[in-house]
Order: structure tokens, then C-alpha cells, then sequence
């Protein structure tokens, strides 16, 4: 073979090797992406825009008859069973019946919102805002921030310092995790099923600078892992503290602080260790109980 040959040989096969290389690089696909951001995005919001969802957190089932707002059509009569949840098709607002005391009330249902019959303290049962329409997930309580004298007066009485993790159990819009990592430095995780509350807590931390020191997750706080934490924080309600509670036994460390905002967690009575009262600045009233694991 002539130089010239070789030349020319050697000439090809460096275009083949880089033929090929351009083909692998324009046909890969990228790698699935299975961070939180990916999930946050793709998971749909129930109930949609267009629906109201019901969900029945008592122990019986409830008799009820819905019709839309205005409408002079006989009301559908329904039942909803122990435990389910029902997505109902809604573009205006929509009139609920059900039975309170004996007798029929009345209440306007808006579209887009997730809405539960739960029982009061006295059995009585009434129907809810709720935080979402998922039919494989509690509905731990509904967003309402803490008041930020509060979120300090709790932090305060878990005694947080830099050395900790603070675990928000249905963190909302991050206001604990961040507050406790402003404040003391502390390390934090927010959990919240709700995509719009962590994408406003990923937000928030970015404009209060620590968002190296915390992370929210998109999960359902009663199937994540939460034995990394060193203090707990929920804002729940007081059923939700009784699901959560073997939750809390089965993972936290022994002597471990859980911080409840307004509620105590039932059957914890003897792990109480502290308890606050304090007037936010409306004047209402704000109890803050203190539990060792
Ligand atoms: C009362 S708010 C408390 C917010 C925040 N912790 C605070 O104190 O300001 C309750 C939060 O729990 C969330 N939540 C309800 N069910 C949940 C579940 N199964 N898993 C995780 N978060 C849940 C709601 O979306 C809501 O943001």
C-alpha cells in the first residue's frame, strides 16, 4: 500500500469513528430524570381545575344530594362510603345537602377545591376545606400558615440549635424549616403533597438564602422516611396526630421533640414535656404543645 493509501485509509476511518459518534450523540435519549422537580411537574393536581373532590374522613357513611348553583333541576341523591373519595365534574359552584343535627344544611362548593366530612369533638359532622383529592393519600389538614410568632415560640421550646434537623411534617409554605435555619442554622426537610406549597417553600427558601440548609420533598408525609429527624413540627389536625403517632414511635429516636401547633396527638399524653400559650397578633389565642419521643 502507497503512502498515499494509508493516507487516505486512515482518513476514513476517522470519519467513520466520528460518523458514529455523532449518531450515538444525536439518538440518545437523555436520562430519565427522577428528582423531585421532575415529579412535581408531572404529578396532576387533584382535584383539576374543573372538579371538586369529597372525601369521607368519619366513621360512617354519609348521605348527600349536589346539584349546581342556581339550577332548578332535582338535586342527585348520593352516599358516600366510609373512607372513599369521590371526583365530581364541576365548572361552576355546586350545592351540597347533607344531614347536621337531624336536620338539612346547606353549603356552596367551589370548583378546583378538595373539600372532607370530618366529625368535630362532639361527633358532629360538617364538611371541610381540605389540602387535596388523592384517593391513595390522607388528608393530613388543610393549608394554614403558623403565624411566624408562633413558628419562633415553637422553635424556642424544642430548644433548636445548628446541630439539629428539623422535620415539617405538611410544611405549607416552608415557613418552619426556613425560620429554623435563619434563625439557628439548623437543617431542615419540608414535606408537603401539595406541588404548589413546595414549589412556594423552594421559593422562599431561595429568597431567605438557605436553601443549601434545607430541602422540601413532594410526598406523602405518611409514607416517607422521617427518621433523620431531630425535631418534628406539625400543624395537623388532631386525627392526623393519632395516624401519625405509631409513624412517630416506629421512627424518631427515643426523647426525640415533636412540636404540635394547636393540637395535642392523642394516646401521647404521658410524652408531653412542655406547653405554651401564646396571642398571635390578631389577639387569637395559640397553643403549642411539646412532646419527647
Ligand atoms: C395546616 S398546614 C401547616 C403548614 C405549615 N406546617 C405551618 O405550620 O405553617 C398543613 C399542611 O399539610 C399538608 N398535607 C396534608 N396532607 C398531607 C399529606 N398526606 N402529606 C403531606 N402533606 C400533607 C397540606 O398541604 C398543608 O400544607
Amino acid at each position: 500500500m502507497t503512502k498515499r493509501n494509508k493516507e487516505i485509509l486512515a482518513l476514513i476511518s476517522v470519519l467513520i469513528v466520528l460518523a458514529v459518534a455523532a449518531y450515538i450523540f444525536l439518538t440518545e435519549k437523555p436520562a430519565e430524570r427522577t428528582d423531585s422537580t421532575t415529579a412535581e411537574k408531572t404529578r396532576p393536581a387533584v382535584p383539576g381545575p374543573k372538579e371538586i373532590t369529597i372525601r369521607n374522613v368519619t366513621k360512617e357513611a354519609i348521605p348527600y344530594s349536589l346539584k349546581p348553583n342556581g339550577s332548578t333541576a332535582e338535586p342527585v341523591e348520593k352516599s358516600l362510603a366510609v373512607g372513599a373519595v369521590v371526583r365530581i365534574p364541576a365548572t361552576q359552584t355546586m350545592v351540597i345537602t347533607y344531614k347536621k343535627w337531624g336536620r338539612d344544611v346547606t353549603y356552596s362548593l367551589s370548583p378546583g377545591r378538595p373539600y372532607s366530612f370530618r366529625s368535630d369533638s362532639d361527633d358532629n359532622i360538617d364538611i371541610w376545606l381540605g389540602s387535596h383529592g388523592l384517593e391513595d393519600a390522607e388528608d393530613l389538614a388543610p393549608f394554614v400558615p403558623t403565624p411566624m410568632e408562633v413558628v419562633e415560640k415553637m422553635l424556642e421550646l424544642a430548644k433548636v440549635t445548628k446541630n439539629d434537623v428539623v422535620y415539617d411534617i405538611g410544611c405549607g409554605d416552608g415557613r418552619i424549616v426556613i425560620s429554623a435555619a435563619e434563625k439557628y442554622g439548623a437543617r431542615g426537610v419540608g414535606i408537603d403533597i401539595d406541588p404548589a406549597r413546595i414549589q412556594e417553600s423552594k421559593e422562599n427558601a431561595k429568597k431567605a438564602g438557605v436553601e443549601k440548609l434545607v430541602k422540601f420533598r413532594l410526598e406523602d408525609a405518611t409514607k416517607t422516611d422521617i427518621s433523620q429527624a431531630t425535631v418534628v413540627t406539625i400543624y395537623l389536625l388532631p386525627e392526623s396526630n393519632e395516624l401519625l403517632r405509631p409513624k412517630f414511635e416506629k421512627e424518631l429516636k427515643p426523647g426525640t421533640p415533636v412540636v404540635s401547633h394547636n393540637y395535642i396527638i392523642p394516646g401521647w399524653e404521658d410524652k408531653e414535656a412542655g406547653f405554651l400559650s401564646i396571642k398571635d397578633q390578631d389577639g387569637t389565642e395559640h397553643s403549642i404543645f411539646l412532646y419527647r419521643r
